[in-house]
């Protein structure tokens, strides 16, 4: 396989979930969520307050968190301090936008000098180009343009797609998160029931505010499934613009592409006249220095990037051939947005590029992402969990199976709360993990040493020994 910096450090360990005593796991949970409580009176009456003011509470859907959101009041380097005052390893990384760290003096340094000469102009400048270049580089793609927001990246991108082509239809991948724009807003986590053949999934709006006309443009496929695109190509003869998924999909856990697959996407949709989107938003720098799109060897029509890329800062970027992006410069397609390549965005991204995600930060993610690997492997193996690690770059997480997710239907059969009991005892252990389970990884920045890693693999053996006496093949 061409991933070979990634292969997963993952042991399979035999075992048997659906006879893990679900009553005992169930009060584990609870007594966790207890302590975790215990521990945050003054993020409960901000999350009151907050409740007032906020709706529900928080500024994204997705900081709700059981049993309640955790309200931060600082970070530096690799730690992260609440409200009340504790402080954590922070692996949660901004849902992936962390690779820095808190406060990196390269990036302080940048947006210290850029914010005394101005935030904004809404025209081009020279930390731009630098920018570009520097991509352009690393992803093997020409030309690149600038947004504010992953949503926005993958959002011109279809646009994009669809106005090169002349064509409607857009493909995704069953599981795939692109972003809150309604294109892809579809078959994001959708029910068992309503997911149809894995062959032909259904394509399932991810809420009532998605329109069914616009649901009925983007067509659904199977992760790893050459022959479910296939069958859309053929099913809509030259309808489709293109397709867009994540090279390595990051909202199910982590599940890599199996050899050859992109590679045979590509091809395939050329063979139909169709372009090929990697969403890189999540593994662009975290994945590697090139992203998923170096590691595999396929580039792709158009990437995606996002949050890693700004530092910390607020920044995206769409990257693509000389052909593809033709459609931007002249103005077939405008990508347009007041603080496209925003001053401020422009020296933090460079900063990151230049002076934080270099060759020597890699390496040492690579010997931390093998630390964990191997500690909890180890540990795993120990208690006879029915679980396994997967890793790429600065990203890990633990599947709770004996056998490898290999799509959105495999991922369906793990058991969330092993997930949320693993997050509770990090979070109470003092390590911030994101939250949401099963869906989200870990992600190490390259300002984490080996006692931040040691504190997690401390914590994920305390977890393991609590669930141990509830699982069936203990060795
Ligand atoms: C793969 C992927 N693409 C796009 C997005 C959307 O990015 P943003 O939240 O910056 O709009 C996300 C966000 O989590 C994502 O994970």
């Amino acid at each position: 396989m061409v991933l070979n910096t990634t292969t997963p450090t993952s042991e399979l360990v035999t075992g048997d979930l659906a006879e893990a005593a679900a009553g005992d796991l169930d009060e584990l949970i609870e007594d966790q969520e207890q302590i975790f409580l215990d521990r945050q009176p003054k993020s409960r009456a901000m999350y009151e307050r907050a409740a007032r003011v906020l709706a529900g509470g928080v500024t994204s859907s997705w900081q709700i968190s059981r049993p309640q959101p955790v309200f931060l009041e600082r970070g530096l380097g690799a730690k992260i301090f609440d409200v009340d005052d504790t402080e954590y390893v922070d692996l949660h990384g901004g849902y992936g936008a962390g690779l820095a760290g808190h406060a990196h003096p390269a990036i302080v340094e940048a947006v210290q000098h850029q914010v005394t000469r101005g935030t904004h102009f809404a025209q081009p400048n020279e930390d731009a180009i630098a920018v570009a270049e520097n991509l352009a580089r690393r992803f093997g793609l020409p030309l690149w343009r600038f947004g504010n927001s992953g949503t926005e990246a993958t959002m011109d991108a279809v646009h994009l797609m669809r106005a090169i082509t002349g064509r409607d239809l857009i493909i995704k991948i069953e599981g795939c998160y692109h972003g809150h724009h309604d294109s892809v807003q579809v078959s994001i986590c959708p029910d068992e029931a309503d997911i149809g053949p894995i062959g032909r999934p259904n394509s399932v709006p991810a809420s009532n505010g998605i329109p069914t006309a616009i649901t009925d443009l983007t067509l659904v496929a199977t992760f790893n499934d050459l022959g479910s695109v296939e069958t859309l190509l053929e099913e809509h003869k030259d309808q489709i613009a293109g397709m867009i998924l994540e090279p390595i999909m990051m909202n199910a856990g982590i599940i890599h592409p199996t050899d050859g697959y992109l590679a045979g996407l590509k091809e395939l949709l050329h063979r139909h006249g169709a372009l090929l989107t990697f969403d890189e938003v999540k593994t662009g720098l975290t994945a590697g220095p090139g992203g998923a799109s170096a590691l595999s060897g396929v580039t792709p029509d158009l990437v995606c990037l996002a949050k890693a890329i700004g530092g910390g800062l607020i920044a995206s970027a769409v990257g693509g051939t000389e052909e593809t992006m033709s459609h931007v410069a002249n103005g077939d397609y405008e990508m347009v947005g007041t603080f496209n390549g925003n001053p401020l965005s422009m020296a933090a991204t460079r900063a990151m590029l230049e002076k934080v995600a270099t060759p020597e930060a890699y390496e040492r993610l690579g010997r931390l992402r093998r630390r964990i690997g191997d500690s909890l492997s180890a540990t795993i193996e120990e208690c006879g969990l029915p679980a396994h690690v997967v890793s790429v770059g600065a990203k890990g997480c633990v599947t709770f199976s004996t056998t490898p997710v290999r799509n959105y239907r495999d991922f369906l059969t793990v058991d969330d709360r092993f997930n949320h009991l693993h997050w509770l005892f990090q979070h109470n252990g003092g390590v911030f993990m994101p939250p949401w389970g099963k869906t989200e990884q870990w992600m190490i920045s390259v300002q984490h040493d080996e006692e931040d890693i040691d504190r997690f693999t401390a914590n994920f053996k305390r977890f393991a020994q609590a669930v141990r006496p509830l699982v069936a093949n203990d060795r």
